[in-house]
Protein backbone atom coordinates (compact mmCIF):
# COMPACT_ATOMS: atom_id res chain seq x y z
CA UNK A 1 0.00 0.00 0.00
CA UNK A 2 1.74 3.49 -1.02
CA UNK A 3 0.44 5.53 1.78
CA UNK A 4 2.16 8.64 2.63
CA UNK A 5 4.00 8.50 6.02
CA UNK A 6 1.98 11.18 7.60
CA UNK A 7 -1.24 8.76 7.11
CA UNK A 8 0.67 5.06 7.80
CA UNK A 9 -0.53 4.68 11.73
CA UNK A 10 -3.06 7.92 11.76
CA UNK A 11 -6.22 6.57 10.38
CA UNK A 12 -8.85 4.14 11.45
CA UNK A 13 -10.02 3.60 7.89
CA UNK A 14 -8.56 4.41 4.66
CA UNK A 15 -10.55 7.52 4.23
CA UNK A 16 -10.29 11.38 3.32
CA UNK A 17 -13.42 13.32 4.31
CA UNK A 18 -13.34 15.76 0.62
CA UNK A 19 -13.50 19.41 0.99
CA UNK A 20 -16.99 20.70 0.65
CA UNK A 21 -17.73 24.16 -0.36
CA UNK A 22 -20.20 25.89 2.51
CA UNK A 23 -20.65 22.27 3.62
CA UNK A 24 -17.19 21.55 5.22
CA UNK A 25 -16.00 24.09 8.85
CA UNK A 26 -14.16 23.21 11.80
CA UNK A 27 -16.70 21.14 13.15
CA UNK A 28 -16.60 18.62 10.68
CA UNK A 29 -12.99 18.56 10.27
CA UNK A 30 -12.74 18.34 13.74
CA UNK A 31 -15.29 15.52 13.93
CA UNK A 32 -13.49 13.55 11.39
CA UNK A 33 -10.36 13.93 12.31
CA UNK A 34 -11.39 12.64 16.05
CA UNK A 35 -12.93 9.71 14.69
CA UNK A 36 -10.06 8.50 12.64
CA UNK A 37 -10.82 9.97 8.63
CA UNK A 38 -8.56 12.95 7.61
CA UNK A 39 -11.37 15.90 7.60
CA UNK A 40 -10.62 18.47 5.02
CA UNK A 41 -12.23 21.82 4.09
CA UNK A 42 -11.84 24.35 1.36
CA UNK A 43 -9.76 27.74 1.93
CA UNK A 44 -12.51 29.62 0.82
CA UNK A 45 -14.83 28.84 3.02
CA UNK A 46 -13.35 30.62 5.92
CA UNK A 47 -14.76 34.04 4.99
CA UNK A 48 -13.42 37.08 5.08
CA UNK A 49 -9.93 35.89 4.56
CA UNK A 50 -8.53 36.33 7.95
CA UNK A 51 -11.03 34.07 9.52
CA UNK A 52 -8.85 31.03 7.77
CA UNK A 53 -5.92 31.78 10.52
CA UNK A 54 -8.54 31.35 13.06
CA UNK A 55 -10.21 27.76 11.59
CA UNK A 56 -6.23 26.22 11.25
CA UNK A 57 -5.60 27.54 14.50
CA UNK A 58 -8.71 25.82 16.34
CA UNK A 59 -8.74 22.64 14.58
CA UNK A 60 -4.84 22.20 15.45
CA UNK A 61 -5.16 23.24 18.82
CA UNK A 62 -8.57 20.77 19.32
CA UNK A 63 -6.88 18.13 17.83
CA UNK A 64 -3.70 18.60 20.18
CA UNK A 65 -5.29 18.78 22.67
CA UNK A 66 -7.56 15.88 22.52
CA UNK A 67 -4.93 13.58 21.30
CA UNK A 68 -3.19 14.55 24.46
CA UNK A 69 -5.91 13.47 26.57
CA UNK A 70 -6.01 10.11 24.44
CA UNK A 71 -2.86 9.07 23.57
CA UNK A 72 -4.34 5.41 22.72
CA UNK A 73 -6.34 6.92 20.41
CA UNK A 74 -6.00 7.42 16.21
CA UNK A 75 -6.32 11.43 15.51
CA UNK A 76 -5.53 11.23 11.57
CA UNK A 77 -3.89 14.98 9.93
CA UNK A 78 -6.46 17.33 8.52
CA UNK A 79 -6.31 18.98 5.14
CA UNK A 80 -6.48 22.58 3.75
CA UNK A 81 -8.26 22.64 -0.23
CA UNK A 82 -6.81 24.89 -2.40
CA UNK A 83 -8.56 26.09 -5.67
CA UNK A 84 -6.47 26.29 -8.57
CA UNK A 85 -7.89 28.81 -10.75
CA UNK A 86 -7.75 32.21 -11.41
CA UNK A 87 -10.93 33.36 -10.32
CA UNK A 88 -9.51 32.66 -6.92
CA UNK A 89 -7.46 35.80 -5.92
CA UNK A 90 -6.88 34.37 -2.05
CA UNK A 91 -4.84 32.09 -3.38
CA UNK A 92 -1.61 33.36 -2.25
CA UNK A 93 -2.87 34.63 1.02
CA UNK A 94 -4.09 31.24 1.30
CA UNK A 95 -1.41 29.56 0.96
CA UNK A 96 0.84 31.45 3.35
CA UNK A 97 -1.44 31.18 6.05
CA UNK A 98 -1.13 27.17 5.00
CA UNK A 99 2.28 27.22 5.07
CA UNK A 100 3.10 29.24 8.19
CA UNK A 101 0.70 27.58 10.37
CA UNK A 102 2.23 24.49 9.16
CA UNK A 103 -0.58 22.67 7.54
CA UNK A 104 0.22 19.02 7.55
CA UNK A 105 -1.95 18.12 4.24
CA UNK A 106 -3.06 20.70 1.27
CA UNK A 107 -5.47 19.18 -1.37
CA UNK A 108 -5.29 21.16 -4.53
CA UNK A 109 -8.43 21.14 -7.23
CA UNK A 110 -7.88 22.26 -10.93
CA UNK A 111 -4.43 21.20 -10.55
CA UNK A 112 -2.95 18.26 -10.93
CA UNK A 113 -1.65 17.52 -7.01
CA UNK A 114 1.37 15.70 -6.17
CA UNK A 115 -0.69 12.50 -5.21
CA UNK A 116 -3.55 11.65 -7.75
CA UNK A 117 -7.02 11.56 -6.82
CA UNK A 118 -9.32 10.04 -9.29
CA UNK A 119 -12.95 11.74 -9.53
CA UNK A 120 -14.74 9.38 -11.30
CA UNK A 121 -18.19 9.53 -12.96
CA UNK A 122 -21.21 9.86 -10.34
CA UNK A 123 -18.57 11.92 -7.81
CA UNK A 124 -20.85 14.29 -5.92
CA UNK A 125 -19.54 18.60 -7.22
CA UNK A 126 -17.18 18.87 -10.45
CA UNK A 127 -16.90 14.80 -11.37
CA UNK A 128 -15.89 13.11 -14.37
CA UNK A 129 -17.36 10.67 -16.61
CA UNK A 130 -15.09 7.77 -16.17
CA UNK A 131 -15.80 4.61 -14.60
CA UNK A 132 -13.58 3.64 -11.68
CA UNK A 133 -12.71 0.15 -13.33
CA UNK A 134 -11.74 1.84 -15.92
CA UNK A 135 -9.45 4.63 -14.30
CA UNK A 136 -7.58 3.30 -11.25
CA UNK A 137 -6.60 0.60 -13.23
CA UNK A 138 -5.39 2.47 -15.92
CA UNK A 139 -3.86 4.81 -13.52
CA UNK A 140 -2.07 1.78 -11.69
CA UNK A 141 -0.20 0.85 -15.01
CA UNK A 142 2.23 4.60 -15.05
CA UNK A 143 1.47 5.43 -11.64
CA UNK A 144 3.42 4.26 -8.34
CA UNK A 145 2.66 6.52 -6.16
CA UNK A 146 -0.76 6.95 -3.57
CA UNK A 147 -4.02 6.44 -5.79
CA UNK A 148 -7.16 7.69 -3.99
CA UNK A 149 -10.67 7.20 -5.42
CA UNK A 150 -13.46 9.18 -5.51
CA UNK A 151 -17.37 9.48 -6.81
CA UNK A 152 -19.96 7.47 -5.05
CA UNK A 153 -18.80 5.77 -1.91
CA UNK A 154 -21.11 5.94 0.28
CA UNK A 155 -20.79 2.85 3.03
CA UNK A 156 -18.06 0.53 3.59
CA UNK A 157 -18.73 -1.69 0.83
CA UNK A 158 -17.17 1.44 -1.59
CA UNK A 159 -14.34 1.98 0.82
CA UNK A 160 -13.59 -1.82 0.47
CA UNK A 161 -14.48 -1.93 -3.11
CA UNK A 162 -12.25 0.84 -3.77
CA UNK A 163 -9.22 -0.76 -2.37
CA UNK A 164 -9.99 -4.04 -3.93
CA UNK A 165 -9.30 -2.46 -7.68
CA UNK A 166 -6.01 -1.05 -5.85
CA UNK A 167 -6.56 2.99 -4.69
CA UNK A 168 -5.14 3.40 -1.21
CA UNK A 169 -7.41 5.55 -0.19
CA UNK A 170 -11.30 6.72 -0.52
CA UNK A 171 -12.32 10.30 -0.82
CA UNK A 172 -15.83 10.54 0.65
CA UNK A 173 -17.65 13.89 0.10
CA UNK A 174 -21.77 13.01 0.11
CA UNK A 175 -21.91 10.62 2.42
CA UNK A 176 -20.68 13.89 5.11
CA UNK A 177 -23.36 16.21 4.38
CA UNK A 178 -25.54 14.48 5.91
CA UNK A 179 -24.37 14.53 9.27
CA UNK A 180 -25.35 16.09 12.43
CA UNK A 181 -22.02 18.79 12.03
CA UNK A 182 -22.24 19.43 8.60
CA UNK A 183 -22.76 22.90 7.49
CA UNK A 184 -26.25 22.58 5.57
CA UNK A 185 -29.45 23.32 6.06
CA UNK A 186 -31.74 20.63 7.00
CA UNK A 187 -33.80 20.67 3.88
CA UNK A 188 -30.21 19.68 2.08
CA UNK A 189 -29.60 16.89 4.14
CA UNK A 190 -33.03 15.40 3.94
CA UNK A 191 -33.02 15.37 0.11
CA UNK A 192 -29.38 12.82 0.60
CA UNK A 193 -31.63 10.66 2.70
CA UNK A 194 -35.22 10.96 0.59
CA UNK A 195 -33.29 10.79 -3.56
CA UNK A 196 -31.72 8.28 -4.91
CA UNK A 197 -29.04 7.75 -8.01
CA UNK A 198 -31.49 8.53 -10.73
CA UNK A 199 -32.45 11.86 -9.26
CA UNK A 200 -28.97 13.41 -9.79
CA UNK A 201 -28.69 15.16 -12.77
CA UNK A 202 -25.00 16.25 -14.45
CA UNK A 203 -24.48 19.92 -16.00
CA UNK A 204 -21.74 22.20 -16.30
CA UNK A 205 -24.37 25.16 -16.39
CA UNK A 206 -23.51 26.36 -12.70
CA UNK A 207 -19.83 26.95 -12.45
CA UNK A 208 -18.65 26.23 -16.31
CA UNK A 209 -17.75 22.23 -15.37
CA UNK A 210 -19.80 19.48 -15.41
CA UNK A 211 -20.88 18.47 -12.04
CA UNK A 212 -23.45 16.45 -10.31
CA UNK A 213 -26.35 18.00 -8.82
CA UNK A 214 -29.70 17.12 -7.17
CA UNK A 215 -32.10 17.55 -9.71
CA UNK A 216 -35.05 18.52 -7.27
CA UNK A 217 -32.71 21.55 -5.93
CA UNK A 218 -32.55 22.64 -9.81
CA UNK A 219 -36.16 21.77 -10.33
CA UNK A 220 -37.03 24.40 -7.11
CA UNK A 221 -34.81 26.82 -8.58
CA UNK A 222 -37.29 26.97 -11.58
CA UNK A 223 -34.96 25.12 -14.02
CA UNK A 224 -35.95 21.77 -15.80
CA UNK A 225 -33.04 19.51 -14.52
CA UNK A 226 -33.63 17.08 -17.64
CA UNK A 227 -33.53 20.07 -20.16
CA UNK A 228 -30.31 22.37 -18.83
CA UNK A 229 -28.28 24.44 -21.26
CA UNK A 230 -24.82 24.55 -21.61
CA UNK A 231 -22.22 26.85 -19.73
CA UNK A 232 -21.26 30.17 -20.76
CA UNK A 233 -17.52 28.69 -19.96
CA UNK A 234 -15.96 32.58 -19.80
CA UNK A 235 -17.82 33.16 -16.97
CA UNK A 236 -16.65 29.97 -14.92
CA UNK A 237 -16.55 31.97 -11.25
CA UNK A 238 -14.99 29.16 -8.36
CA UNK A 239 -14.24 32.09 -5.42
CA UNK A 240 -18.27 33.11 -5.52
CA UNK A 241 -19.97 30.02 -6.10
CA UNK A 242 -21.13 29.94 -9.36
CA UNK A 243 -22.23 32.13 -12.37
CA UNK A 244 -26.06 32.15 -11.97
CA UNK A 245 -28.63 33.77 -9.97
CA UNK A 246 -29.28 30.94 -8.30
CA UNK A 247 -25.78 29.68 -6.70
CA UNK A 248 -24.15 26.51 -6.89
CA UNK A 249 -23.87 24.70 -3.75
CA UNK A 250 -26.18 27.22 -1.83
CA UNK A 251 -29.51 26.96 -3.47
CA UNK A 252 -28.11 24.24 -6.05
CA UNK A 253 -26.94 21.64 -3.95
CA UNK A 254 -24.07 19.33 -5.22
CA UNK A 255 -24.32 15.25 -4.55
CA UNK A 256 -23.13 12.12 -6.21
CA UNK A 257 -25.28 9.23 -7.40
CA UNK A 258 -24.34 6.79 -3.92
CA UNK A 259 -27.62 8.73 -2.16
CA UNK A 260 -29.35 5.81 -2.13
CA UNK A 261 -27.47 4.44 0.93
CA UNK A 262 -27.97 7.08 2.71
CA UNK A 263 -31.02 6.71 5.16
CA UNK A 264 -29.94 9.17 8.47
CA UNK A 265 -27.89 12.37 9.38
CA UNK A 266 -25.64 10.83 12.52
CA UNK A 267 -22.95 12.32 14.40
CA UNK A 268 -19.59 12.02 12.77
CA UNK A 269 -18.28 9.58 14.98
CA UNK A 270 -21.08 7.20 14.58
CA UNK A 271 -20.99 7.56 10.84
CA UNK A 272 -17.59 6.38 10.83
CA UNK A 273 -17.63 3.60 13.46
CA UNK A 274 -20.66 2.02 10.97
CA UNK A 275 -18.56 2.58 8.21
CA UNK A 276 -15.21 0.67 9.88
CA UNK A 277 -18.02 -2.46 10.65
CA UNK A 278 -19.45 -2.70 6.87
CA UNK A 279 -15.75 -1.98 5.49
CA UNK A 280 -14.51 -5.17 7.79
CA UNK A 281 -17.29 -6.98 7.02
CA UNK A 282 -17.33 -6.59 3.52
CA UNK A 283 -13.81 -7.61 3.74
CA UNK A 284 -14.12 -10.61 5.11
CA UNK A 285 -16.81 -11.91 2.87
CA UNK A 286 -14.51 -10.55 -0.14
CA UNK A 287 -11.95 -13.17 1.44
CA UNK A 288 -14.29 -15.92 1.98
CA UNK A 289 -15.51 -16.21 -1.41
CA UNK A 290 -12.07 -16.87 -2.27
CA UNK A 291 -11.12 -20.78 -2.27
CA UNK A 292 -8.55 -21.36 0.46
CA UNK A 293 -6.10 -22.89 -1.37
CA UNK A 294 -6.08 -19.93 -4.09
CA UNK A 295 -5.43 -17.29 -1.40
CA UNK A 296 -2.51 -19.76 0.48
CA UNK A 297 -0.81 -20.40 -3.26
CA UNK A 298 -1.47 -16.10 -3.97
CA UNK A 299 0.41 -15.40 -0.39
CA UNK A 300 3.32 -17.77 -1.34
CA UNK A 301 3.91 -16.42 -4.71
CA UNK A 302 3.57 -12.64 -3.63
CA UNK A 303 6.86 -13.51 -0.52
C1 LIG B 1 -21.53 19.91 -1.93
C2 LIG B 1 -20.19 19.60 -2.50
C3 LIG B 1 -19.20 20.58 -2.50
C4 LIG B 1 -17.93 20.30 -3.01
N1 LIG B 1 -16.96 21.26 -2.94
C5 LIG B 1 -15.70 20.97 -3.34
C6 LIG B 1 -14.65 21.93 -3.20
O1 LIG B 1 -14.83 23.05 -2.73
N2 LIG B 1 -13.39 21.56 -3.58
C7 LIG B 1 -13.13 20.32 -4.10
O2 LIG B 1 -11.97 20.02 -4.41
N3 LIG B 1 -14.12 19.41 -4.27
C8 LIG B 1 -15.37 19.70 -3.89
N4 LIG B 1 -16.37 18.76 -4.02
C9 LIG B 1 -16.02 17.43 -4.55
C10 LIG B 1 -15.62 16.50 -3.39
O3 LIG B 1 -14.47 16.96 -2.73
C11 LIG B 1 -15.42 15.03 -3.84
O4 LIG B 1 -14.62 14.95 -4.98
C12 LIG B 1 -16.75 14.38 -4.11
O5 LIG B 1 -17.68 14.77 -3.13
C13 LIG B 1 -16.63 12.86 -4.08
O6 LIG B 1 -17.79 12.23 -4.55
P1 LIG B 1 -19.03 11.83 -3.59
O7 LIG B 1 -19.66 13.12 -3.21
O8 LIG B 1 -19.87 11.02 -4.50
O9 LIG B 1 -18.49 11.10 -2.41
C14 LIG B 1 -17.65 19.02 -3.55
C15 LIG B 1 -18.66 18.04 -3.54
C16 LIG B 1 -19.91 18.31 -3.03
C17 LIG B 1 -20.96 17.23 -3.01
Amino acid sequence: MALPDILKNSLEIPVIGSPLFIVSGPELVIAQCKAGIVGSFPALNARPAHVLEEWITRIKGELGEYQAKHPEKKVAPFAVNQICHASNDRLAHDIDVCTKLEVPIIITSLRPPAEVIDVCAGAGGHAGTLSPFALVREVKQWFNGTVILSGALSDGWGIAGALAMGADLAYMGTRFVATAEANAEQAYKDHLIQYAAEDIVYSNLFTGVHGNYLAPSVAAAGLDPNNLPEADKSKMNFGSGGNMKQKAWKDIWGSGQGIGQIKDAPPVAELIERLKREYVQAAREFAERMPAEALTASRAAAE
